[in-house]
C-alpha cells in the first residue's frame, strides 16, 4: 500500500474474527519493530512478547474482570517491555514500536489496536510477567493487538489537520 493510504486505513480495531494471524504476517509484524526510531539504546532495547495461545490471550484480556475483555477477543497480542531505567525514554521507544508495528500490521490488511491497559493491569502482576517470560528488569509498557477485523481493513480517514498548529516562522 502507498504510505498515504496506510496512513489513511489505520484506525481502533475492537472486534476480531476468530482468525488465526499467518505466521508470515506475525513475523513481518514483528520484525517491522526493529525499524523503529529508540531514544538512548543503551539503557536496553525493548523486549517483544508474542502471545497467540489462545487460554493466555483470555487471561490477559480479563485481568480487570469478568465483565470485559480488554483486548477485544483479538488473535494475537505483541507486549513491549522496556527497561525501566528511563522513564519517560521507556515509554516513549514503546510507542514508536507499537506504532511502527501498527502500521505495518493494517499495510498487511490487518487490524490492530494500541493498547495499554492491558499493560497497566500485568504491571500488577508479576507472577504473569514471569509466566510470560518478561525479563526482571522490564515493564510492560504498551502492546499491540491485532488480527482480522470484522471491519475490513480500508481508507476510514480525511487526510486533514485535527491537531492546533502554531507555525514561529
Ligand atoms: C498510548 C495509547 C494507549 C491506548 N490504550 C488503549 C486501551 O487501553 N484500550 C483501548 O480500547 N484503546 C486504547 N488506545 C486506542 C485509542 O483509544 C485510539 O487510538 C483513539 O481513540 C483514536 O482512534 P483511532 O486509533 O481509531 O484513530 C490507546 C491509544 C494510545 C495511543
Amino acid at each position: 500500500m502507498e504510505l498515504k493510504k496506510v496512513l489513511m486505513s489505520r484506525k481502533s480495531c475492537r472486534a476480531y474474527k476468530d482468525l488465526a494471524v499467518e505466521a508470515e504476517k506475525l513475523e513481518a509484524v514483528v520484525t517491522s519493530a526493529s525499524l523503529a526510531p529508540l531514544g538512548v539504546p543503551r539503557m536496553g532495547k525493548p523486549h517483544l512478547t508474542i502471545v497467540t495461545n489462545k487460554e493466555m490471550l483470555k487471561t490477559l484480556g480479563y485481568q480487570a474482570g469478568p465483565e470485559r475483555d480488554s483486548i477485544y477477543g483479538a488473535p494475537a497480542l505483541i507486549i513491549v517491555s522496556c527497561p525501566e531505567s528511563y522513564p519517560g525514554i521507556a515509554e516513549m521507544n514503546a510507542a514508536c514500536v507499537v506504532e511502527m508495528m501498527s502500521l505495518t500490521a493494517t499495510d498487511l490488511g490487518l487490524g490492530n489496536i494500541y493498547l495499554y491497559g492491558v499493560c497497566a493491569q500485568l504491571q500488577k502482576n508479576e507472577a504473569l510477567q514471569k509466566e510470560l517470560g518478561i525479563p526482571e528488569n522490564m515493564k510492560p509498557l504498551s502492546a499491540l493487538a491485532l488480527g482480522y477485523g470484522e471491519e475490513p481493513v480500508a481508507e476510514c480517514k480525511a487526510f486533514e489537520k485535527v491537531l492546533e498548529e502554531n507555525y514561529i516562522g
